[in-house]
Formats: C-alpha cells, structure tokens, sequence
C-alpha cells in the first residue's frame, strides 16, 4: 500500500516537473517572440527620433552654408554695414529659431551677431577651425556665454579668388528642438563620442554619461542607480532604476548617426513582453495541469474500482469456499441419508418377510390340516384300493388310484402356493392379475376359513387384471385382510367375507366382513397396535402396517373403515398396468 502512495508521489512530482519544463520552454519562447516585435517596434521608433532629430538639424546646416553667399555679409569693416547686416541677421534668426546666427573673419573675431550671444573670438573652436579649411565644421556643447545646450554649424564663405574670407556660424537650440517631440514616446536619448547624453527626451537623464565599463549610464553626480544587463536572445535587457519615466525593464537598441556625431538609443518597456509569455506559460500550465487532474482522477477512480473488484472477488471466493465446504457437507448427508434409506428398505423388507413367515406360522395348523385332509384320503384310497385289486375289481382299484393322483395334485397345488408366499421378491414392480393373486390368497386361507366356517364371497371377475405391484406381497396383503376378517368374526355365528373387485373409478378391491368392525379406525395401521393379545391368534399388530407400507410402495392407497350396516370394510386401491409403462 505503501509502495504505491510512493509510487504515485513519485509520479505527480515528475508529472508537475515535466509541466514547470514544458512551462518554460512556453515562457522563453514566448517572451523571445514578443521581444522580437518589440525590437522591431523600438528600431521603428529609434529611426522616426534620429531621423526628426537629424532633419531639424540640418536646416540649421544649410542655412549657414546658405548665408555664405549672402552680400550683406561682404565688407563689414564699414560699423553702418555692420549695423544693417546686423539687423537682417536677426531677422534671420527670429525667423528659423536659431539662438544666434554671426560672422567671423579668417582670425575667429566676431564682425557682426544676431543676438550676441556668441563669444567675440571664436578662433579656438573647432567648428571654426574645420571651416576655415574650407570645409563645414560642426560642434555641439553648453558654452559660455550661451548658458544651454546647442549645436555650432560653420560654414566658410569664400571670396572671388576663392580663398576662405570669413565664417557664418549658425547656433540651434537643443531644447527646442526637443520639446517638440511627444512626450508619450518611449525612451530615448542621444549620446555624444563622449558617451555623455546630450538630447533626450527624459530629462532626468540629461548629461548622464557612460561608464568606463561600457555599457548603461551613470547620472553626472551622486551615487549611481541600480543597473544590470542582460542578453535575452539577440536582445539587449536593462534591469535599471532611473526613475518614474524610464521602465525598470527596458529591450535598449541604439543606432549611430555620423551626420550629427551622435547615437541614438531608444529604452522600450520589456515588461508587457513579459506579462504575455507568463499569460502563454500559465495557459499552457493550466491546460497541463487540468488534462494531468483529469487523468490522475481517472486512473485514482480506476484504482478504486480494481481495489474493490478485489475486494468484491475475495469475497466471493471465500463465500465460494464456504458454500463448496457446504456443498461437500451436504453430500456427506446425502450419502448417509441415502445409507439410513438404503438400511431402512433392508429393514423393512426383512419386516415385510418376517411379518409373511408370521403370518405363515398362523396360516401353519390350518395348511397341516389341509395336507392331512388328503394325505388320510389318499391313504384309505389306497388301502380301498389294494382290497378291490385282491378282490379283482380292479375298474375300481383304478377309480381310487385316480382320485388319489387328484388329491395329489391338489396337494401341490396347495404346496406351491405356500412356497410361493414364502419366497421373497427380488423385483421391485411388474405386471401382475390382482384376480390370480385373490385366487391364490383364497386358496391359501382355505384351510382356515373351512374350519371355522367363514363364507367366503367372491365375485370374480371372468378377466385377468393387471395392477402394478408383486404378487407375493400383494398376496400377503390379502391374506392378513382375510385373516383379520376371520379373526374378527370368531366366536359369531354368521361369518361371511365378501371380496368385490371395483373396475369403475379408481381399481379398488374392498374386503366386507360381517364382524364387530374397528374398534379405532384411525389406529389400525399404526405399527404394534393389536386387540388380539389373547387366544388363539395372538397378533404383532404388525399385518395392516406392512400392507400400508406394500400398497404405498406400489403407488396405491389402503383405507380401513366401518360399513354403516355392520363390519369393517378395507379397500385396497391400486395402479392399473399401463401399456406405456412396460414398454
Ligand atoms: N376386520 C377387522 N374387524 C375388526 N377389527 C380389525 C379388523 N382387522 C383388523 N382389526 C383390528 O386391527 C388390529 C391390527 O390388525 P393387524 O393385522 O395389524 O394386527 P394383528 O392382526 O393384530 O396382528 P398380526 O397381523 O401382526 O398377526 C387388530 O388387532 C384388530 O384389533
Ligand atoms: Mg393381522
């Protein structure tokens, strides 16, 4: 279990690593990709600045080179033409927004200014100095007397035998050229060959300079702000304090222009580069992250499910376990009840025999007799008939022999049938005539109902009929019927036992007696229940509970009862043989 919380630790945190990776590739390509705009954007703007700058400044420069023809400016060692070319010098100076606009001769003195703010020699200069090779100098600084930053133009005039005769020297002012710019504007500023800013825009940052180490700009005095430069791709980043107007994270470009000496650098706001990487990079985190939370909920569902269907399947083993273990206990006491069943038919038909062979010994005096009877007759025939032979009458000699060969064969008769009673059935069910079986049980009880006189009535039907059952145990049931009949009715004067075979309805044999009838009805079948503890035929009370035993197992039904007009009536109903069931 352990294991696999380990497992699963293991496995977000290099899912959540492999996100912050995937989270930053997004980051640094997106922020490569808007700086990218961005510099194009500030190169735009640094060309727009240097070219205005440039531009302005040029008009200052071909004004001077224009001025140098101009005829007021010859002869100026006259004080009235001084005065005039004065005066149109400063008209010409209103007109442009020049600070000052003067003529020097070759040795650098000042013949006539507009406004006089140019110092008297300016021979030192080296805009001067450049002109008077006859070429067109330039300078820019903040210089006495003109307290404010400007840009010197000379240009040399030249006289007709083409030698430099003097100098116009034309002074822009900076500042106004500056104002003119708009404030909303990204940073920008101009640095000289110095490294010293000298146009801007920002003018917190007027006459910063560059440090010796190259790069970023210290402030003229104090301590310097903080500054940090980075390379981001092709792109120059500045970490930098200077100021509310100056990002703190500036894309710089600079752009060098030789016309004016000076180069342009322009500080553009990095910061919304930035913003929209991490815009990009948290989009794609988030997706990330989602999709990862999805799929980690659905393997944890997935997981649970296992985990219960494990559950759910040792549960079932076990129950599947517990009922096998039933399953086999369940056999046991099949096995066993099928042994008890098994010793109980066993048992039972040792009953049903010993219950015969009782019924036999009852049945004993009687058949004695009855083989006695014939045995004493065949005797006297033969003896009667030895005489009539001595006396030569041997027609009748031959008349006893052959009703001795009758009671002989009626002695069989009677022997067979008791060793057929006496045997017992192997086979459980067949088809056996319920007539032949009455014929025989008759017979058998003959000897015994002829003694004591009972009339036995039978209305035999003139048709075998065959009944499931056995005709041994069939017989048994018969002869205990007759013989309880007979012993009802001993000691009575009209003994009659009427046998009637019912066909219409269920196949029912009834046996009538004309007797006392059942004392307990209800309690004839019940196994040891006798009234015949007396006497000559003294009973088990066995006989009706071996019949119902017999009866049942052939799928019939025994009932006994009292007629309404006197004696016990017991029916006997039975299974007729269907042909179906012998095929
Ligand atoms: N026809 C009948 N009339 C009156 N009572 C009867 C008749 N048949 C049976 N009984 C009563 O039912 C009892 C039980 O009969 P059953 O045949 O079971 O036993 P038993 O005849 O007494 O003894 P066993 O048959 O075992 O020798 C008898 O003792 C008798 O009281
Ligand atoms: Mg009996």
């Amino acid at each position: 279990m352990s294991h696999l919380r380990h497992q699963r630790t293991w496995m977000v945190l290099i899912f959540l690593l492999a996100v912050t990776a995937l989270a930053g590739g997004v980051w640094r390509y997106g922020y490569l990709q808007a700086l990218e705009q961005l510099a194009r954007r500030a190169e735009a703007d640094l060309a727009l600045a240097s070219d205005r700058l440039s531009t302005e400044l040029q008009v200052y420069q071909e004004l001077a080179v224009l001025l140098t023809d101009h005829p007021m400016l010859v002869g100026l060692d006259d004080p009235t033409r001084r005065k005039d070319a004065q005066a149109q010098l400063l008209e010409v100076a209103d007109k442009t927004a020049a600070l000052d606009v003067a003529f020097a001769d070759v040795t650098g003195r000042i013949l006539v200014s507009a406004n006089g703010l140019t110092t008297n020699d300016v021979s030192d200069e080296p805009y001067f100095r450049r002109a008077m090779q006859g070429a067109l100098g330039s300078d820019h600084g903040l210089r006495a007397p003109l307290d404010r930053r400007a840009y010197y133009y000379a240009a040399p005039a030249f006289d007709a035998a083409g030698q430099v005769r003097g100098t116009v020297v034309v002074v822009a002012d900076v500042a106004s050229i500056e104002l003119a710019w708009p404030g909303s504007a990204p940073a920008v500023f101009f640095t000289d060959a110095n490294g010293e800013v000298f146009v801007t825009n920002r003018f917190e940052l007027l006459y910063w300079t560059r440090p010796d180490s190259g790069v970023g700009l210290v402030p003229p005095e104090g301590p310097a702000p903080e500054f940090r430069a980075a390379q981001t791709g092709a792109h120059d980043i500045w970490n930098i304090r200077w100021g509310p107007y100056v990002p703190t994270r500036a894309l710089h470009l600079q752009r060098h222009l030789p016309v004016v000496a000076l180069t342009g650098e322009i500080l553009v706001n990095a910061a919304p580069a930035r913003r929209l990487a991490w815009l990009q990079a948290s989009a794609v985190a988030a997706i990330c992250l989602a999709f990862g939370a999805m799929l980690f909920l659905a393997t944890e569902r997935r997981r649970t499910l296992a985990q219960a269907n494990a559950v759910l399947e040792s549960r079932v083993a076990k129950r599947t376990q517990a009922l096998s273990e039933a399953n086999v206990h369940l056999r046991q006491e099949i096995s066993e009840r099928m042994e008890a069943e098994a010793a109980l038919k066993r048992a039972q038909a040792d009953l049903v025999q010993a219950g015969k062979l009782s019924a036999l010994g009852q049945m004993s005096a009687g058949i004695s007799h009855e083989l006695n009877q014939p045995l004493m007759a065949i005797r006297s025939f033969a003896e009667n008939g030895t005489q009539y032979l001595e006396r030569g009458r041997s027609e009748k000699a031959g008349e006893n022999l052959s009703r001795i060969a009758d009671l002989a064969h009626r002695m069989g008769r009677i022997i067979r049938n008791l060793r057929a009673f006496a045997r017992q059935e192997s086979e459980e069910v067949r088809q056996v005539d319920i007539v032949a079986i009455l014929d025989s049980v008759i017979e058998l009880t003959g000897a015994r109902m002829r003694q004591d006189s009972v009339d036995i009535r039978f209305a035999r039907p003139d048709h075998p009929i065959w009944v499931r059952g056995g005709d041994v145990r069939l017989g048994q049931v018969f002869v205990n019927l007759l013989t309880n009949a007979a012993d009802a009715m001993e000691g009575q004067d009209d003994k009659c036992i009427r046998i009637d075979v019912n066909e219409t309805g269920p196949l029912t044999v009834t046996v009538r007696d004309t007797g006392p009838g059942i004392d307990l009805p209800d309690k004839v079948f019940e196994p040891f229940y006798s009234t015949k503890v007396v006497g000559v035929s003294e009973g088990m009370g066995l006989g009706l509970s071996i019949s119902y035993g017999i009866v049942q197992s052939f799928g019939g039904d025994i009932r006994g009862e009292n007629a309404p007009d006197g004696g016990a009536v017991f029916s006997v109903q039975l299974e007729p043989w269907q042909a179906e069931q012998a095929a």
